[in-house]
Parts: structure tokens; C-alpha cells; sequence
């Protein structure tokens, strides 16, 4: 075989072992196998020495011109490698852009939250302000300045969440605000105290914990009628209906005297008339708190005349007038912190 054939054969040896590579590190070491130490061109490049001098120029050029060749093949399978082994990874890093976006939840404020602050703003458009007070109450706050007395069945233990070895209780209404701000404030008072309250319950209209709103309005003259009236005004502005009524069903609270229950009128089947709740005798009343004349002897014991001062409170289930408000069903649903029930109310 003449140095041109052996050129050749090597040179198609190149392509076949340089095609078959399917990285670098493979085609580095079929680079190898030609132009390395001991590769086949760089064997014959050695043997040129052997050659006579007129031969050896030509030889010479020719391995060289075949090394450039081989180098070429090496140099364009390398291009082609790196470039299939990018394509690959931007492949697996590809973003379908069909699927839906991945959204950032917008967070939102909890039904009750925005029924309390519905409240809030709607009893400072008649001149209430908020006022607030512990959740862990004592005796006195809680029952004693109330006249709830030791016999009382709010009092006992199936009521009530004792903290043990203490005075103190989980406040089971928002009642003794009523006394914590008399304490502090000269009448005239005009608040409101939104807030948990705790009780022994649990089922889908109670639950250990639920909101109240206390209202107290003090000054002189005040009574029983415009209880009604604020109630009434209350009520029609909370649930945007001016057919609202309301009716007071006497009740005994020992802090009030009289006391009612507040009942409020509400259709029974909403979706055939849902614009009368007295239409077709379908009217039903739900009961929403209890109010009442506030009694002289919880004046006299926040050091208030009750000569000169007279006023009403009154105690209404947050948590029932969100119920009313959304439809809902049961009271448990707004405890469980399920996203999807949640969610509704953004
Ligand atoms: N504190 C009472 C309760 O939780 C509700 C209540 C009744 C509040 C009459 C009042 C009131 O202010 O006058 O059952």
C-alpha cells in the first residue's frame, strides 16, 4: 500500500470512528486513536525520517494535509455535539406555556372580619365608638358588676371556661366591657364592643368560641325606644333592606331591667319573595341577641346616677349575622379554615 492509499484508508477510518461518537469525551478519544502520541498519522509522521530526502517533502504535506482533514471532521462533530447536547437541555428546561399560570393567592379578610368591620362603620355612621376588653375576664367584670349572681346558670360549669385555680374566666359575653368602660368614661357612652366570647357548646349553630357585639348607649333620657330604633336602622343598613322588623320578646338578663330578646323578621323561603318578609305568612323570626334597659344597680356600681342617667345595652351574635348575611348554614364551616369555603368571600 503507498503512503496515498494508507492516507485514505485512514482518513475513511476517521470518519467512521468520528460519526459513531455521541459525545466529547468519546470523540476526544477517537481524536486519539489519529493524531495523539501515538495515534496513526502522528506514527507516520515519525516515519518520515526513514524517507529518502526527496521524498519526504511530499509525504510530509500529504499526512499533514490529512491530519488538517481529520482535525476538520473532529472540529465539526464537536460543533455538532455540543449543539444537539444543547438542544437537549433547553428541551428539558421548556416551559409549556399553555398551562394555566401559577397565580400569587390573593389573601383576604375572613367573613367575620368583614361583617364586624361592616358593623363597626355602620354604628359609627349613628355615633358609636369601639371599644374593647380582655378575653380573659375575671369574676367581677364578667358576672358579679353584671348582677349575674353565684346561682345563675351562665355561672356553672357547663358554661362556662374556668381558668383553673383562679378568678378568671374566657369571657362568655361581650357584657363586661359595658362595665370596664362606664368605670373609665363619663356618660354620655355611646360604644359598641365587638369581640370572641367562649362558652362549653359545640354544634353547627354554637361553637366554643363566637363573636358578640356589645352595644351601650348612656345618657340622660335614653330608653327603651330608641333601642328599637337603633336596632331597626342597624339591621335594615347590614343586610340592605328597608322590610326588616324587629320584634322584642321580654327576657331576663340580670343586668337589664326590662330585658328582651331581639327577634328579627325574616322570610321563609328567600328565593319566591325575596323582597317582603311579611308577604304570604311565610314570615319566620330568628332570634339575633338579647338587650335590654341597662338596670340602675349596674350604674350604681360604675359610680353612675341613675336619677339622671338611663340607657340600654344590648348583646348580638356576630357570627349569626354572618350566617344570615352569606346563607351559611352552619356555624362550623367559618371555624374550619377551609380554604375553599373561604375563598368565597373575597
Ligand atoms: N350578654 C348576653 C348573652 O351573652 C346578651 C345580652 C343580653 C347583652 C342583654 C346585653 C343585654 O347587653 O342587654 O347572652
Amino acid at each position: 500500500m503507498d503512503l496515498m492509499e494508507q492516507l485514505e484508508k485512514i482518513f475513511s477510518e476517521a470518519q467512521e470512528a468520528v460519526a459513531s461518537t455521541g459525545s466529547v469525551a468519546e470523540l476526544e478519544q477517537a481524536k486519539a486513536r489519529f493524531l495523539g502520541k501515538a495515534g496513526s498519522l502522528t506514527e507516520l509522521l515519525k516515519g518520515l525520517g526513514k524517507l529518502s530526502a526527496q521524498e519526504r517533502p511530499r509525504a510530509g504535506a500529504a499526512i499533514n494535509q490529512a491530519k488538517s482533514r481529520v482535525e476538520a471532521l473532529v472540529q465539526s462533530r464537536r460543533d455538532a455535539i455540543v449543539a444537539r447536547e444543547l438542544d437537549a437541555k433547553l428541551a428539558g428546561e421548556a416551559i409549556d406555556v399553555t398551562l394555566p399560570g401559577r397565580r400569587q393567592g390573593a389573601g383576604g379578610l375572613h367573613p367575620i372580619a368583614r361583617v364586624q368591620e361592616r358593623v363597626e362603620k355602620l354604628f359609627a355612621t349613628m355615633g358609636f365608638s369601639v371599644a374593647d376588653g380582655p378575653e380573659i375576664e375575671n369574676d367581677f367584670y364578667n358576672f358579679t358588676a353584671l348582677r349575674v349572681f353565684p346561682n345563675h346558670p351562665s355561672r356553672s360549669m357547663q358554661d362556662t371556661f374556668y381558668v383553673a385555680g383562679s378568678e378568671l374566666v374566657l369571657r362568655t359575653h361581650t357584657s363586661p366591657v359595658q362595665i370596664r368602660y362606664m368605670e373609665a368614661h363619663e356618660p354620655p357612652v355611646r360604644i359598641i364592643c365587638p369581640g370572641r366570647v367562649y362558652r362549653v357548646d359545640h354544634d353547627a349553630t354554637h361553637s366554643p368560641m363566637f363573636h358578640q357585639v356589645e352595644g351601650l348607649w348612656v345618657d340622660e333620657g335614653i330608653s327603651l325606644a330608641d333601642l328599637k330604633g337603633t336596632l331597626a336602622q342597624f339591621l335594615r343598613a347590614f343586610f340592605e333592606r328597608d322590610d326588616i322588623a324587629i320584634r322584642f320578646r321580654p327576657s331576663y338578663f340580670p343586668f337589664v331591667e326590662p330585658g328582651v330578646e331581639v327577634d328579627m323578621a325574616w322570610p321563609r323561603n328567600e328565593s319566591t319573595k325575596p323582597d317582603s318578609p311579611r308577604e304570604g305568612g311565610e314570615t319566620r323570626y330568628l332570634e339575633i341577641g338579647g338587650a335590654g334597659v341597662v338596670h340602675p344597680d349596674v350604674l350604681r356600681n360604675v359610680k353612675i346616677d341613675p336619677g339622671k342617667y338611663s340607657g340600654f345595652a344590648f348583646g348580638i351574635g356576630l357570627d349569626r349575622l354572618a350566617m344570615l348575611k352569606y346563607g351559611v348554614d352552619d356555624l362550623r364551616l367559618f371555624f374550619e379554615n377551609d380554604l375553599k369555603f373561604l375563598g368565597q368571600f373575597r
